[in-house]
């Protein structure tokens, strides 16, 4: 009877070892963190929306960023149509960071938790309000306003 009662305690706990990282990860999101949508831009907004749908935007922002670089910098066009058939500047700083004006809160925090590294904020960005210097685009840099 008591080998019994061992063997059973034993397997209740073996059992419990097992269920923690369950227990530990229910009720959170599945893979990405929190990010803020607390901005100026999208608290003015009815719809709260991105250029494209939210699903798509997750997946493939990266592969989008790209082609909007390709046509502005190859092709020399800014304009970007959307599904919707809204058309939107193609530009990191002022369209992307116009609404998602929180980059520490929303680009870096949940590329922080994907251990992803952007060197695109060498030149790109918002302005670093503790490290003005680091920020490089200004006004004098005539690559970023010359189409103005
Ligand atoms: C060495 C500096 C530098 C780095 C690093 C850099 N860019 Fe750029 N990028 C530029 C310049 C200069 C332009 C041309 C701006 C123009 O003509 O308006 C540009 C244009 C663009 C544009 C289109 C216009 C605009 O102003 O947004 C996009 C989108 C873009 N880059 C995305 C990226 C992304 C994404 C990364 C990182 C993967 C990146 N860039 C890294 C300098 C850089
Ligand atoms: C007009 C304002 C606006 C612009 C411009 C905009 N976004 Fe968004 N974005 C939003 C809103 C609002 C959401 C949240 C949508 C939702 O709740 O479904 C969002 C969601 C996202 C998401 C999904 C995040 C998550 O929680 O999974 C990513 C990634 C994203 N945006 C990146 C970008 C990039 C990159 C650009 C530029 C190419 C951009 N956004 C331009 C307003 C904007
Ligand atoms: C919901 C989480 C999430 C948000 C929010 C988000 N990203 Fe990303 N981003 C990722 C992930 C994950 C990757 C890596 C994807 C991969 O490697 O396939 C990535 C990759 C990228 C890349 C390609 C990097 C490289 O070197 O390949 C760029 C550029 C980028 N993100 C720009 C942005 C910008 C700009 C914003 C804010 C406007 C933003 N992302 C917001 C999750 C996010």
């Amino acid at each position: 009877m008591t080998k019994k009662w061992t063997i059973g305690i034993f397997i209740v706990i073996v059992i419990g070892i097992f269920a923690v990282p369950f227990l530990v990860n229910a009720g959170q999101p599945e893979r990405d963190p929190e990010v803020s949508y607390d901005t100026p831009q999208i608290n003015a907004m009815e719809v709260k929306q991105c250029i494209e749908p939210t699903e798509y935007m997750k997946e493939s922002h990266m592969v989008l960023l790209d082609e909007w670089r390709n046509s502005v910098v190859r092709d020399g066009n800014y304009e970007y149509r959307s599904q919707s058939g809204q058309i939107y500047e193609m530009s990191l700083d002022e369209t992307c960071l116009g609404c998602h004006s929180n980059q520490a809160d929303f680009c870096d925090k949940c590329h922080e938790y994907s251990s992803v590294e952007l060197y695109c904020w060498q030149c790109h960005g918002n302005v670093d309000t503790e490290n003005p210097e680091a920020t490089i685009i200004t006004d004098d840099d005539v690559l970023f306003t010359e189409k103005a």
